[in-house]
């Protein structure tokens, strides 16, 4: 049988979690993965750029729309408001040969539409549970995540660089994340953008905050000019020294034997 899989990639903003998304994707992808759908959590929708695909509107500007009809009474009393925001996402998800993605991009006044919000988490939830694997790139801190995809997440990756800022930032977020009681099965610790140095030494110091360092990704020549030229990270030569470091940290985490 297989089993379903929710991976969310957090962490400071800039540490590299789009990077980091991409390049899981990448491994999957490459390992014969199907059937992935890669969420783009983060309002400024950069995923989209990073793996070369196009999109067109976003999840929030579908929900700004309903927003809209809702308040002049423009919803005909035929379809509920959730047939029609799942018309609406299902009308903005992207479909490629490799994988399948959705940008949440951003909606305005989220407090005061608390049903719509609801409905959105339980209908991406739907969604997500037609795909053996999702993965979700998010935005930095972690207060949106329950309003928007209130999904379970299996495997919660936190992004930070060799930084003590960044290691306070992934203890945060673990607060924020058991606070608003998002039901993780594991969460690690990912060190990026590692220039050269001890790798003990950061492995110790995860350890005393309560992590485990699952992976180390070095400072990539290759990431950075693909990001300059804006080619695709799904392109890059699968000798790349981060690619190789992703590739490692997704087989400690079992995701290319057991699951598919
Ligand atoms: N391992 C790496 N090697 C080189 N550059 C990197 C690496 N990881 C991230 N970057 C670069 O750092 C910047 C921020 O990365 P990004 O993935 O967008 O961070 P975030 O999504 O956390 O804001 C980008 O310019 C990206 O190309
Ligand atoms: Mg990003």
């Amino acid at each position: 049988m297989v089993q379903k899989i929710v991976i969310s990639v957090s962490g400071k903003g800039g540490t590299g979690k789009t990077t980091i998304t991409a390049l899981i994707l990448k491994s999957l992808i490459e390992r014969g993965s199907k059937c992935i759908l890669a969420v783009d959590a983060d309002p400024a929708t950069n995923l989209p750029d990073v793996l070369g695909v196009r999109i067109g509107r976003t999840v929030g500007m579908v929900v700004d729309e309903l927003k809209r009809k809702v308040d002049r009474g423009k919803i005909p009393p035929t379809v509920t408001r959730k047939e029609l925001l799942e018309g609406g996402i299902n009308s903005v998800l992207v479909e490629t040969d490799r994988f399948d993605l959705l940008a949440m991009g951003r909606s305005e006044g989220e407090g005061c539409y608390c049903s719509v919000n609801y409905l959105l988490a339980s209908i991406i939830d739907s969604i997500s549970r037609n795909y053996d694997l999702t993965i979700m790139d998010m935005e930095a801190g972690l207060e949106h995540l329950s309003r928007r995809t209130d999904r379970d997440v299996d495997v919660m990756l936190i992004v930070t660089d060799a930084s003590k800022m960044g290691f306070q930032t992934a203890s945060r977020i673990r607060e924020v994340a058991e606070k608003v009681h998002i039901d993780f099965k594991s969460m690690f610790l990912v060190l990026n953008q590692f220039k050269s140095g001890n790798e003990e030494y950061w492995r110790r110091i995860a350890e005393e905050i309560g992590f485990e360092l699952i992976g180390i990704i070095p400072v990539d020549p290759n990431v950075e000019y693909y990001n300059l030229v804006g080619r695709s990270l799904l392109e890059l030569p699968g000798d790349s020294p981060a690619y190789l470091s992703v590739v490692k940290m997704v087989e400690r985490l079992g995701l290319l034997n057991n699951h598919f």
